[in-house]
Formats: structure tokens, sequence, C-alpha cells
């Protein structure tokens, strides 16, 4: 199956197509600390058979907290913790990409500390009640730097790759957005202007970490928003990136605001699957650098389906390896389907003490594991 082939991204062989995408555990210390409990589930993945794991969302600036207890890589602190989880993946042979994010508007109140959410442009966002504080231009070169020294930390923990995490309303994707980047200076108003914090960030990281080493990006093909980034606009994000020198995009989509376009429940039959194809297809047809395809997929034969039409170049699962993280090793002995059914209980992160299939325990019956926190 070409699902098994190996695939070259940039300088990095991956090993099959089957890549996990990023996904947040919950799983760090208070301080954004590795752990072992983050250690022993990442065994489990490399472990699972993936061909590249892509960590979950690690913080590059303490401005851009978005989720509790996530991974953090704003300081030279955290190399160490980082280094340790690399090297278990590593010693089971597995790759591992580190995924570098600011939150942006998207991060809660509660999580900083008195300060004002930053973005592009002040756009209150009704999915979690924030109107931020648009960021002055110094700060947007504080926060492009933020990224670049993240990127060498990730470099020296002995990452194979990053991720920027330029989709789902964050903040490389609300600066892409027409929607969240209303500014009118070189940040803003025009494609071409909602284009240069990217690409800044990008030429500041690629000149930090050297030609060899891999960079991908998370891009949304729309925002599923009436002013939101649409597929022609992206599309042409995407070829820019490439000529600059990106190695892979993954295509998603979505964000808070657009509620339920990210991670979609109920998917039930196969039709449903690999919800983000028609914009997969689309880069796939006008770049030629890699291109991953996120979302709903779940059967082996759709994933097989995605690389031989000429869909994607790599598939990438989340809720499905949050499940069972060894779901390509059962792929590749003969399993169909992930036992996954996309009840969403996973993303229910604020009232879980640490993101899991919380269905797969209902179902078992144990309930040991889940503490009175995680009780909707
Ligand atoms: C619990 C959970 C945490 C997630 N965390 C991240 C993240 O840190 N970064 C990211 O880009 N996407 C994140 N996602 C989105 C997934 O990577 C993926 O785009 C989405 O779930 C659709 O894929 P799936 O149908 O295979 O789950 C998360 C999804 C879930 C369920």
């Amino acid at each position: 199956m070409r699902l098994f082939e190996p695939l070259k991204i940039g300088t990095l062989e991956v090993k099959n197509r089957i890549i996990r995408s990023a996904t947040y555990e919950k799983m760090a210390d208070e301080d954004g600390f590795v752990t072992d409990q983050l250690i022993d589930f990442y065994k489990q993945l490399a472990l699972g058979g993936a061909g590249l794991i892509i960590t979950g969302n690690a913080l590059v600036d303490i401005s851009g907290y978005s989720a509790p207890k996530q991974i953090c890589i704003h300081n030279d602190f955290y190399i160490d913790g980082l280094k340790r989880l690399v090297d278990k993946v590593r010693s089971f042979g597995a790759k591992i990409a580190i995924q570098l994010v600011h939150g942006g508007r998207q991060c809660f109140p509660f999580l900083l500390a008195g300060k004002e959410a930053i973005a592009p442009s002040s756009v209150y966002d009704p999915s979690i009640n924030v109107t931020p504080r648009a960021m002055t231009d110094d700060e947007i070169w504080q926060i492009i730097y933020a990224f670049s020294n993240s990127a060498r930390r990730a470099m020296i923990a002995g990452f194979d790759a990053i991720q920027l995490h330029g989709a789902h309303g964050y903040l490389i994707s609300s600066f892409l957005s027409p929607h969240t980047n209303q500014r009118d200076d070189y940040w803003g108003g025009d494609e071409e202007r909602r284009f240069h914090f990217v690409e800044e960030l990008y030429k500041a990281t690629r000149s930090e970490v050297g030609d060899g080493f891999p960079i991908f990006i998370k891009l949304n093909g729309d925002d599923f928003l009436p002013k939101g980034l649409k597929i022609d606009e992206s599309l042409r994000i995407g070829k820019r990136l490439q000529y600059l020198g990106i190695n892979a995009i993954e295509v998603s989509g979505g964000m808070y605001e657009s509620k339920g376009s990210v991670i979609r429940a109920k998917i039930d039959s196969e039709g449903k699957e690999a919800y983000f194809k028609e914009y997969s297809i689309r880069f796939k047809s006008e770049l030629s650098i890699p291109i991953i395809l996120v979302g709903g997929i779940k059967s082996k034969n759709v994933a097989e389906k995605m690389i031989t039409d000429g869909y994607a170049d790599a598939v990438s699962m989340s809720r499905a390896l949050i499940r069972e993280p060894n779901l390509p090793n059962k792929f590749m002995e003969g399993k169909e389907k992930a036992d996954c059914i996309s009840c969403n209980g996973c993303t229910r992160f604020l009232k879980l003490d640490y993101v899991r299939c919380v269905e797969k325990e209902l179902a078992s019956n144990d309930f040991s594991n889940i503490s009175p926190s995680s009780n909707p």
C-alpha cells in the first residue's frame, strides 16, 4: 500500500505516510516542563508505528499561553526536558517534530495572569468572550524573535523538524485571516501585507536553523467565517511559502469562532472522513512540496485513497491516535477502522486532568482514571 511507503520531507526520511497530527496533551507540568507522564505517552506513540509524531502545540512566548499544562519552549530552561522526550522517541526509531504556537486572541483570560490577549487587531472573539489588544510593531518583532529562538531550542533538543502552527485561529493564522487582521500598516491591509508576519517569521526561523532543517506549517484552507481566509488566498500563501523554502504544508481549517469546524464530531461513515480533502487537493495540484491532509481520517481505506488519488502525500490523525496510539501498526497488521467514534470527549480539555479517550474508559467501565474535575 502507498500508505506504508516512505516519504521524503525536505531532508527528513519518514518511514510511512501516517503522521500523528499535533495534539495538545495537558501532560506538561504547571510551568510547561516535560513530565514522565508525557514521556510515557510519547513512548506509546513511538512504538505505535506513525512515520512522524508532531507534538502538541508548544508555547513560544508567555503572552500566547492558550492551554493549561501545554509544553513550553520559550526559555532555554526547557531544552533539557525536551531533549529527554526526543531521546525516548528516538530510542524506538521514531521521528518527532515540535509544533510551535502563540495563542494570539484565543487565550483564555485566566491563563494570562491579568494581561490582555494580543492579536493583529482588536477583533472580539465570541467563542471565549475575549477582545484582544492590537499588537504594537515592537511586539510583533518580539514574537517573531520568540518563534525563531524557540526553533533554535527545538534544534538543540534534537527534534527532526518544526511545525509552525499557522492554522485554527492562533496568532499566525490570525495575521493571515482578513477577518482577524484589520490593520493598515506593514502587517495588514491587503493580502500582501497580511502575509508579512508569516514571511518575516519564516525567514527569521530559517536563518536560525539553517537550510537543511525541515520547517513545516499547518494552514487553514478555509476559516469558515464570512470574512475569513478562503482557499484561493490560502493557496497563494502556500505558494509563497513554498517559494521561500517551507518543506511541507498540513492542510486544515477553522478557528474557535467557527465552532466545530476544526474537529468535526460524528464522523460515522467513510464519506464524512477526510473532511478537508477539497482543500488539500488544490494544494496538491498547485504546489510541489509534500501536502499532509488532516481531519476525520479513521479508515485505512480512506487514508490509502487520499494518497493514491492524489489528495495528499501523507495523512495525519489526532483523535484516532488518542484512542489507539498504535493504530498505524494495527493498520499494517490488517485492521481496517479506528475505534475512535469522534464523540469529542477528548476535546473537553479544561475539564479533563489530561487529554485522553473518555469514551474508551466509559466503554470499558474503567472509571479509575477519571478525576472528579473531569466530570461534566
Ligand atoms: C485533544 C485535541 C488536541 C489538539 N491539539 C492540537 C494542537 O496542539 N495543535 C494543532 O494544530 N491541532 C490540535 N488539534 C487538532 C488536530 O491536530 C486535528 O487537526 C483535528 O483534531 C482533526 O483531526 P482528527 O479528525 O484526526 O482528530 C487537537 C485536537 C484534539 C482532539
